[in-house]
């Protein structure tokens, strides 16, 4: 009897077994199929590429470029001086944000040309506020920042072009904040001729700390240049 009922066991487990076996086999699903693989060689082909070449004139996805002057800066082959889209606050602090963040290490905050990098020994860039700049179309900016400029390099792949333009028109502002007057405060409005305080006024320059040095600096000072 223990025999017939082990023979049993043995029995209904190969049956099992060849089961699992069998159904395993059944997931072939899609797996195997004549297809194409990418950039091997294929000679139903002329060229033998399995990759076909891209028609002319394709578009990627996300890159249709349709506004031409948003992504040039120029009308015609000339630098444009009109905004591609309207200048709003919000514009303009977005463009703040960008041009101290990417240009003020060599144009510094007023755009002077007296960033920190030249003042290190970068070569130094032209004033935004000389009369040629201020009289330049805003396609041009847009194109330095585009292009380069001399020793300067892009920033085509650092700052989008919607930034680029930004970034433009926060120029436009500082030039006429520097060249401002009195007449140019709205009635009504008062302007402090307080002198900015910047943090390098209040703090003492890193190296120099009294407490934990025990010693006053030695060497000359440098003047931080707070204008
Ligand atoms: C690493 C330093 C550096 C940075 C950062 C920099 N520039 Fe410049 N820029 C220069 C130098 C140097 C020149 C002068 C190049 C020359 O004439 O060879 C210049 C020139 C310019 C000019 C003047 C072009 C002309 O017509 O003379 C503009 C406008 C300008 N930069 C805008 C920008 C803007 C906007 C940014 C930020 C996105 C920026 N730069 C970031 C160094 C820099």
């Amino acid at each position: 009897m223990a025999t017939h009922n082990r023979i049993t066991r043995a029995l209904s487990a190969i049956a099992i077994g060849a089961a699992l076996l069998l159904t395993a086999s059944c997931r072939e699903d899609m797996h195997n199929q004549p297809k194409f693989k990418p950039l091997r060689i294929n000679p139903f082909y002329a060229d033998e590429r399995a990759s076909r070449p891209v028609l002319v004139g394709t578009v990627a996805r996300g890159q249709l470029r349709e506004d031409q002057y948003f992504y040039t800066g120029k009308i015609n082959g000339k630098d444009g001086d009109v905004f591609p889209f309207a200048i709003t606050p919000e514009v303009l602090a977005r463009g703040q944000e960008r041009f101290n963040i990417y240009c003020t290490p060599c144009h510094s905050r007023l755009g002077d040309g007296n960033g920190m990098i030249v003042q290190r020994g970068f070569k130094r860039p032209p004033s935004f506020h000389e009369d040629r700049l201020v009289k330049a179309p805003v396609g041009h900016f847009f194109d330095v920042m585009t292009h380069g400029w001399g020793s300067m390099s892009d920033y085509s792949s650092q700052v989008p072009a919607a930034d680029r333009w930004k970034i433009a028109a926060y120029i436009r502002a500082l030039q006429l904040a520097q060249a401002a007057t009195p007449a140019d405060v709205p009635a009504g409005m008062t302007v402090s001729n307080q002198k900015p305080q910047f943090h390098a006024d209040t703090e003492p320059p890193m190296g120099s700390d009294k407490a934990t040095h025990g010693e006053a600096p030695s060497g000359p000072q440098t003047e931080m240049n707070p204008r």
